[in-house]
């Protein structure tokens, strides 16, 4: 299906469940939320607006279900990097792991790569300056980096 059939079939079923689930219904929600993700792989910013109006409850109740519901995502990205580039990881070598984990992924800070997987930000101290170089993915922290390990790890997420 291209991508202007699955938005006429998401709203169609919308509408439906809007009809099938009382007015502010969070369990019409998260069918919603489970059916947008299905159909687009993500729930896009665009589709949780859409799925507030069409079951009347507010933006912000559409965006806590997302949270506490681990399957959903809000973005195709699967692998969010960020890597430190404070002062005290610069002392240890970050510059080296830096253009490493860059000329792996192919991509430049605050840039996505081609298949939309992998995103790649900075950040300036993660206050864990004694473990550095450090470099976070998905929240997890991954400690006394070097060129080599920074180069292994990014294989690993691209495979
Ligand atoms: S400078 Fe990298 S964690 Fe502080």
């Amino acid at each position: 299906m291209d991508e202007k059939n699955k938005e006429l079939y998401f709203l169609e079923e919308l509408k439906y469940m809007s009809e099938r689930f009382e007015s502010g219904s969070q369990e019409g929600v998260k069918e919603a939320l489970r059916f947008c993700q299905d159909t687009f792989g993500y729930v896009s910013l665009a589709h949780q607006k859409q799925i507030a109006e069409f079951l009347n409850v507010d933006d912000k109740i559409v965006k806590t279900l997302i949270k506490f519901t681990k399957s959903i995502k809000e973005s195709k990205t699967e692998f969010e990097v960020i890597c430190c580039t404070g002062p005290r990881c610069a002392k240890n070598g970050s510059i080296e792991v830096i253009k490493s984990v860059k000329n792996t992924l192919g991509i430049d800070f605050d840039e996505t790569s081609k298949d939309g997987k992998i995103r790649l930000s900075t950040q300036n101290c993660f206050k864990q300056c004694s473990k550095g170089p450090n470099i976070m993915i998905n929240g997890k922290f991954y400690h006394n980096m070097d060129k080599n390990k920074a180069e292994n790890l990014m294989k690993e997420i691209m495979e």
